[in-house]
């Protein structure tokens, strides 16, 4: 797998060397509570982390827990789009993200002096954004949705408007489909997601012929097809929990897998292998960061999350025409 693009950085500083003998656990929570910090984590992060973290969610979870915190400090493990959510909404609050460099191939790879190139062609069009992308193309947008919400969101808009869908095009054709509404896609895709294929699939079907597969809405066509269910992470691990099934073959990012083998202890849970050579679907940018930057980033309060104020406040209109919706 190729390693991740950078995300625009501001230098980083040089930080004071952590001792390899600290309790990195106990120093979180005492820097926590001196900080008046909450810990954000998806539920692609790490296991220790998430076990660290005061909400764990998928990207809608997170960011209304982002929209509604009391925190000083919000310590965003995730990546950069994610944090710059947070951001965007507590424009007062400090952010920080472990790692700078966490970015996402989807909002790396739609740039936003290409997405304003590209929109120019679609006058009149409404503009749904996955909330996968920069700061910059939340603000060229009419309405941001997540995985969870994006059928909701499509379905909110006027009938008799046309819609591009940006910036990943296997949740467009998904949310095509749910909606029967056509729409204009980037073409983007989840570096992640899109290493799952129908082939790797039906081998792994093969060998656990009782297992449900349950897929996220970043999968290509082929893979949703075989999906027994679709959803985001969320709706995927509250599907694993209430479900009498007792296996799972499950078709995202493997961190996912912690969450669902607490929720599920009974159950046989396997990560779909990817088509890559790789045993598992590890997100590269999802994995920079660790405990130790972690703890560095509420020890020195940085790296943080810094935005140009016009930008912030035009990417947060259609970020509140989202969370309106619920
Ligand atoms: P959700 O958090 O909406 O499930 O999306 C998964 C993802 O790829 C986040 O980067
Ligand atoms: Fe981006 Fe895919 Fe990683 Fe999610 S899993 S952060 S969509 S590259």
């Amino acid at each position: 797998m190729a390693p991740p693009t950078a995300v625009p950085t501001t230098p980083v500083p040089r930080r004071a060397p952590v001792d390899p003998n600290l309790d990195l656990e106990a120093e979180i929570r005492r820097l926590k509570r001196a900080r008046n910090a909450v810990i954000l984590a998806h539920y692609y992060q790490d296991g220790e982390i998430q076990d660290l973290a005061d909400f764990v969610g998928d990207s809608l979870g997170l960011s209304q827990q982002a929209a509604k915190t009391q925190a000083d400090v919000i310590a965003f493990c995730g990546v950069h789009f994610m944090a710059e959510t947070a951001k965007i909404l507590n424009p007062t609050k400090t952010v920080v993200l472990p790692d700078l460099d966490a970015g996402c191939s989807l909002a790396d790879r739609c740039p936003p002096d290409a997405f304003a190139a590209w929109l120019a062609q679609y006058p009149g069009h409404e503009v749904v954004s996955y909330i996968n992308c920069s700061a910059a193309v939340k603000a060229l947008s009419t309405i941001i949705c997540t995985s969870s919400n994006a059928v909701r969101v499509v379905k909110s808009l006027p009938k008799d408007k046309p819609i591009v869908f940006a910036p990943d095009r296997h949740l467009g054709r998904w949310v095509e489909q749910q909606t029967g509404r056509a729409m204009v896609l980037w073409p983007g895709f989840c570096v992640v997601h899109e290493q799952f294929t129908a082939r790797r699939l039906l081998q792994e079907r093969a060998k656990h012929p009782d297992a449900e597969i349950i897929a996220h809405p970043e999968c290509e066509a082929s893979v949703l097809a075989l999906a027994d269910f679709i959803g985001s992470t969320t709706a995927l691990l509250d599907h694993v929990t209430k479900s009498p099934k007792r296996a799972f073959i499950v078709a995202t990012e493997m961190g996912i897998l912690h969450a669902m083998r607490k929720a599920r202890p009974d159950a046989t849970l396997i990560g779909a292998p990817p088509d890559s050579g790789c045993s598992c679907a590890a997100c590269p940018y999802m994995r920079l960061n660790t405990l130790e930057k972690l703890y560095v980033a509420l020890r020195d309060l940085e790296p943080r999350i810094e935005l140009p104020e016009d930008v912030r406040r035009r990417a947060l209109a259609p970020l509140q025409r989202m969370l309106a919706l619920g």
